[in-house]
């Protein structure tokens, strides 16, 4: 059964954009057949895919199939990573009813095992089609306590959406992201980690996602991390945090 999998945090700057291309790229270097899906208008993963939104059609991207029910595959573009079906940067001002991604989706999944959703810093209608058309979130996160205390205002909107859209969604795990090694988490900060993730009935990855010049480099440059730069300690990183969640399934 396909998988789909939304990347999620309201906060911006995160990390959402460069842990959705990873989970992709390392999940379809497990050998599955893999679709991103870019729902933020700022079209950050499209460019790390190596696509230029403002050079698309609006039937080109996510736009139409969400606000005129026309066929997603047709959208689909295929990459040297992987196939994503782009973003517009008409989406945020797109008038959409909350079960246009997930209908859209569905014709789609007969041809993939798992589908990656990246979504705006916002809780928009964008972030609530997006929930409501996934079975797990990943929420990455910072080490620090505006960012674990934005996660109470993202756990209302999921539970929203449990309540009324999706009663199966369910939360893979919280993850930190740009970690610092050298700075110990302290003990306030842990405690507000574990707390958050037991509010949210989740929990926090063992892996880390350690803060790494070379993704900035690799992402400059529309590079898959996974081969610019296979064995640099952040990969070690990413495939520790994929095996968990591949555990999972
Ligand atoms: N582990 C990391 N180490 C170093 N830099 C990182 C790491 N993860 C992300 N970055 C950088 O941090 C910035 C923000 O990351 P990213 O765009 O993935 O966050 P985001 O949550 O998607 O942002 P937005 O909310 O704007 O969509 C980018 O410049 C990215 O290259
Ligand atoms: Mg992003």
């Amino acid at each position: 059964m396909t998988k789909i999998i939304t990347v999620v945090n309201q906060k911006g700057g995160v990390g959402k954009s460069t842990i959705s291309q990873f989970t992709g790229n390392e999940l379809k270097s497990r050998g599955y057949k893999v679709l991103f899906i870019d729902l933020d208008p700022q079209g950050n993963l499209s460019y790390s895919l190596g696509v230029n939104i403002l050079e698309l059609e609006n039937s080109q991207t996510i736009y139409e199939p969400l606000t005129n029910g026309t066929d997603a595959g047709k959208a689909i573009l295929k990459t040297e990573q992987a196939d994503i079906i782009p973003a517009s940067q008409f989406l945020a001002s797109a008038d959409i009813g909350n079960f246009a991604l997930s209908n859209a989706l569905e014709p789609l999944k007969s041809a993939y095992d798992v589908i990656i959703i990246d979504t705006p810093p916002t809780l928009s209608t964008l972030v609530i089609n997006a929930l409501t058309a996934s079975d797990a979130l990943v929420i990455p996160a910072l080490a620090d306590a505006y960012s674990l205390q934005g996660l109470g205002q993202l756990r209302n909107t999921i539970e929203a959406v449990q309540d009324a859209l999706n009663p199966s969604l369910t939360i893979a795990g919280i993850l930190l992201t740009k970690y610092d090694k050298r700075k110990v988490l302290t003990r306030t900060i842990y405690k507000m980690l574990k707390d958050t993730a037991e509010s949210l009935n989740t929990k926090v990855f063992d892996a880390k996602i350690r803060d790494a010049i070379a993704i900035t480099e690799a992402q400059a440059m529309q590079q898959d991390i996974l081969k610019y730069d296979p064995h640099t300690n952040v990969v070690r990183d990413i495939k520790a945090y994929v095996n968990e969640l591949e555990k999972e399934w």
